[in-house]
């Protein structure tokens, strides 16, 4: 081969692009999962915008407020509000004046998660960052007046190794672009490409996340939202196209289908092992995403019940994605605060048994209720994880296949524990007496099976 065909040659192969995915969902839906997503199996979901102000009812206050189906948000506007204030009127009340991006960042990580999602735009279109698309409707112009995804981004990635995900609504429930492409039954295709598109490279570009959690398809088709395309410059050419995680939320269809990981419905969790990589995401607050000031102490999650569903998630090949919503100032509560703190308190004695681990051929035990198992391949380690401590002494494991000259079981946190086979398999292990002061943790307690199948 002449010297010039090579330098041609090789001109050409830097030049271009690898274009290796396609706007295909056969192409894009063959992605491997970047490793670090099921690895983390923890992560923090913040529910954040012009809806913290009012903190009232839900994050879909305008929505239930503007549609008049739901009598109390009329009432609610009508006791607190004069009465032409209109939701835009909110915006200027969201100044953010406790926020400390440093200390939620503290938080966090004090859970023990490992990434966060941040709505960076919910519904209502706010853009939490001066984003060129939002004009006059974003945190730098109104309200904050500073850049709070921004803010965030940096505060986590100088203090923290977690890493940074961004929530992102497709659609907008106002949106006069929206509304007009809708009412044309999606065959103009004006507010995607003015605004969704041009606001999803911004973020990818400016902030470089790890993951990306769309959602809001509007009963729009992924067509309408180029939603192939947009992933296949995400996967091929954007800078974050080795490391980017995201989910199935791309169009009316998509979801449990097509995209990343599946998040199938909100409060997710199936009870059995799904093979393709899926998120449960639970907010504390039982009946909101965002704050809501109204809500009521067995409004939220408990502790227990928290560990709980990670436990289960976690052993039918999940990922929780556990959401808290600050206030309009900026703080989170200590409540929330509270929960996230004891779930690192807990995951410090047991992590053992979540981060890294992987499904195994068992998900909750056959016979005694409330024990779920995961796995470590590598030290081939089965751990079973009891969700509450039983009255009378022991434990029955009845899957686990055991040897009495290989089988050791671990109480994590504590010490060895003896154990007795029980027929046709498993074993009975038997657990110590504990005074609280001795229990290695307050909620759910892990056996470490190794030398067993
Ligand atoms: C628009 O799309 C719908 C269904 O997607 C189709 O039935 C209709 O004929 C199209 N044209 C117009 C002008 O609405
Ligand atoms: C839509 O996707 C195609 C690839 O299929 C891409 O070439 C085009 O730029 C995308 N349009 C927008 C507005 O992003
Ligand atoms: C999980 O794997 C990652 C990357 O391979 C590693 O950095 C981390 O220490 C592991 N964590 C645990 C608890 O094994
Ligand atoms: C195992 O979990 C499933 C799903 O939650 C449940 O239906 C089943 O009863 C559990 N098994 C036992 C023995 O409790």
């Amino acid at each position: 081969m002449h010297h010039w065909s090579i330098l041609s040659l090789y001109l050409l192969f830097i030049g271009t692009c690898y274009c290796q995915y396609k706007p295909t969902w056969e192409s894009i839906d063959s992605r491997p999962l970047p490793e670090w997503f099921d690895q983390a199996k923890f992560g923090i979901f913040i529910h954040w915008g012009v809806f913290s102000v009012p903190s009232y009812g839900s994050e879909w206050f305008w929505w239930y407020w503007q549609g008049q189906k739901y009598p109390s948000y009329t009432a609610f506007m009508l006791e607190n509000y004069p009465p032409e204030f209109t939701y835009a009127d909110f915006a200027p009340k969201f100044r953010a004046e406790f926020f400390d991006a440093k200390e939620w960042v503290d938080i966090f990580s004090s859970s023990g998660a490992k990434y966060i999602v941040l709505t960076t735009k919910h519904h209502e279109g706010f853009t939490m960052w001066g984003s060129k698309y939002s004009w006059n409707w974003n945190a730098v112009d109104v309200g904050p007046k500073r850049d709070l995804v921004g803010d965030i981004a940096t505060a986590l990635r100088t203090h923290s190794d977690l890493h940074l995900g961004l929530y992102h609504s497709l659609f907008e429930w106002f949106n006069p672009l929206f509304r007009a492409d809708a009412d044309n039954h999606f065959n103009t295709t004006v507010f995607p490409k003015t605004k969704t598109l041009p606001e999803l490279y911004e973020i990818i570009n400016k902030y470089k996340p790890e993951l990306l959690w769309s959602d809001g398809d509007g009963d729009a088709p992924d067509g309408y939202w180029n939603s192939t395309g947009f992933l296949a410059w995400l996967y091929n050419e954007s800078p974050v196209r080795d490391t980017v995680v995201t989910n199935d939320r791309w169009g009316y269809g998509s979801i449990c289908k097509h995209g990343g990981y599946y998040t199938c419905t909100d409060r997710y969790n199936p009870g059995h092992l799904v093979k393709h990589k899926w998120e449960n995401c639970l907010s504390i607050d039982k009946r909101s995403w965002g704050y809501r000031r109204e809500a009521k102490l067995s409004d939220y999650l408990n502790t227990e019940e928290l560990v709980g569903a990670l436990v289960e998630t976690v052993s039918c090949g999940g990922n929780l994605l556990l959401n808290v919503g600050p206030t309009h100032d900026g703080r989170i509560v200590p409540i929330f605060e509270e929960r996230l703190r004891q779930m690192g308190q807990w995951l410090k004695v047991n992590g053992e048994a979540i981060y890294n681990t992987t499904a195994w051929r068992v998900q909750n035990d056959t016979v005694t209720p409330g024990v779920w198992y995961t796995w470590r391949p590598k030290e081939n380690a089965v751990y079973a994880i009891i969700l509450s401590w039983p009255n009378s002494g022991y434990v029955v494991l009845s899957d686990p296949i055991v040897s009495h000259s290989k089988t050791q079981v671990m109480l994590l946190g504590y010490k060895p524990l003896t154990w007795d086979s029980v027929n046709p398999t498993g074993l009975k292990v038997y657990l110590p007496q504990l005074t609280p002061d001795q229990m290695p943790c307050s909620w759910a307690w892990t056996l470490r099976l190794t030398g067993a199948a």
